[in-house]
């Protein structure tokens, strides 16, 4: 049977415009849906034109994305205010006819995308549809039928031109899921720490992994769980890891600047509790990564992860740097092993391998990777023969480094060989983080000296 395309408008949100292609391009592949563009997407515009065969695939694509504000039914876009009234004017609205019926209540919105206008002058806009054939009656509330026109103005708020740059009419058929941000906000959150993932990216990364409902998902860097919240927001049964004890049983300083002291219930397990996640959730448990417990045969849908970059928090592993350490017998049970420095190459690698040995082929590994912007090189990126790297995307961080969300998909099962040979030396961040930290100290100090020098000068002089 031949399918039926229609055109739609995706209008996203402008905020980590980056991940918007990466996070789309996922679902589409977890949903099994088709989308074909009508316009090659620019970076810089908010929307799509995009065409798809079913209503109910824009509707479940809309049920799972985070950068998505809304999508309409495009029924006629324009260059200008006169071209899409003609455009409407000539077009066969009889194909539409079913949404213009006598029982059908239904309300027309104004958008003006980058330019503010007064509700009058918004009014007068609608007014301007009054050829359109609706016999039902208006409901601002609930309406059966939404109706919307939007006028593009650009991205530059503070000098958009006088006229819009695009206007678009068509009928609302979904919104995104932009609710659950604020739903899930760190402000409002039971148990937070200073490194704790924010919901926009957390759910952006729940979905670059395909997490779907009944999958088991670990983080093994689970930190306070933020990742864990998103992954069972989208039905995975949630597991995680961290080495640090006093972070998993909530006694670590709290981050709220107000708060005092930790409350005695805080825990990743009270804050899925919160969210009504409370059946996700599995366990965490105290376990160095680099000293893997898990049996053989463990596999998991998905692995999504914040490894420590040993900026906001410590790289440490278990080990010590002497040559001949037994512990007594006796001391056993009181020992706490000694840590040692757990360098960004071995935490990448001990993260692929892991994967390789304990994800499900198909499965994602979804992990963030700090660069420094002028080294950046894809050659660069933690890599593995199982693994394709199917999503790399930049968020900058400051004028030098960024941090990138890459996305691993497995495509076979390892060789014993390579779980035994396997390397890959990365560029160790922190090391160079701070060498470029002391420089430009350094340099600072020099200046100032410079600076108090000429100063004094200065003044012997007058
Ligand atoms: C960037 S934080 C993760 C934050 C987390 N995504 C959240 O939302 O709270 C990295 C975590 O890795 C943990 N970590 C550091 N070294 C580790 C190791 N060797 N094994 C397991 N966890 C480790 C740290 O204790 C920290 O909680």
């Amino acid at each position: 049977m031949n399918k039926c395309w229609k055109t739609y408008l995706l209008w996203f949100a402008q905020e980590h415009t980056e991940f918007r292609s990466a996070e789309i391009n996922s679902l589409l592949s977890l949903l099994n849906i088709e989308m074909r563009y009508v316009e090659k997407p620019k970076d810089i515009e908010p929307y799509w034109i995009v065409e798809f065969s079913s209503e109910d695939d824009v509707k479940l694509l809309a049920s799972r994305s985070v950068s998505l504000r809304n999508c309409i039914e495009l029924w006629a876009h324009a260059k200008s205010i006169p071209a899409i009234h003609d455009k409407l004017k000539n077009y066969p609205l009889q194909l539409y006819k079913s949404h213009f019926d006598a029982n059908k209540s239904f309300k027309i919105e104004v958008e003006t995308f980058c330019r503010h206008f007064t509700q009058k002058e918004k009014v007068d806009k609608l007014e301007a549809f009054s050829y359109l054939p609706v016999s039902g009656p208006v409901n601002l509330k609930n309406p059966d039928v939404t109706l919307q026109y939007i006028e593009y103005y650009g991205t530059i708020s503070n000098d958009p031109p006088e006229l819009p740059y695009f206007v678009f009419f068509g009928r609302w058929v979904a919104n995104g899921l932009r609710q659950l941000i604020k739903k899930l906000s760190l402000k409002t959150r039971k148990f937070i720490g200073n490194t704790s993932m924010d919901p926009q990216l957390s759910l952006l990364m729940a979905n670059q992994a395909k997490v779907k409902d009944g999958d088991i998902v670990l983080d093994p860097f689970v930190g306070t769980g933020s990742l864990l919240v998103a992954a069972a927001q989208f039905g995975g049964y949630v597991i995680g890891t961290d080495i640090d004890y006093l972070m998993l049983h909530a006694r670590t300083r709290p981050s709220r600047i107000k708060q005092k002291m930790r409350e005695k219930d805080e825990s990743i397990k009270a804050n899925m509790k919160q969210y009504n996640l409370e059946h996700k959730y599995l366990d965490v448990m105290v376990n160095d990564f680099s000293v893997s417990f898990w049996k053989d045969t463990v596999q998991f849908d998905a692995i999504i992860t914040d490894p420590p970059y040993g900026i906001r928090e410590s790289t440490e592993r278990i080990g010590t740097t002497k040559t001949d350490c037994k512990v007594k017998e006796e001391h056993l049970h009181t020992h706490i092993p000694a840590k040692i420095d757990y360098g960004i190459s071995h935490i990448y690698r001990d993260l692929l391998l892991f994967s390789a040995k304990h994800l499900k082929v198909g499965g994602c590994v979804v992990c963030w990777f700090p660069v420094f912007r002028e080294d950046y090189d894809e050659k660069s990126l933690p890599s593995h023969p199982c693994f394709n790297l199917t999503a790399n995307c930049e968020q900058v961080l400051t004028k030098v480094t960024s941090r990138r969300l890459l996305t691993f998909e497995k495509i076979r099962d390892p060789t014993p060989h390579e779980m035994e040979t396997y390397d890959h030396e990365i560029i160790d961040f922190r090391k160079k983080y701070y060498t470029a930290r002391e420089e430009s100290r350094k340099e600072r100090r020099t200046r100032e000296a410079q600076i108090r020098e000429e100063n004094r000068k200065k003044y012997e002089k007058s």
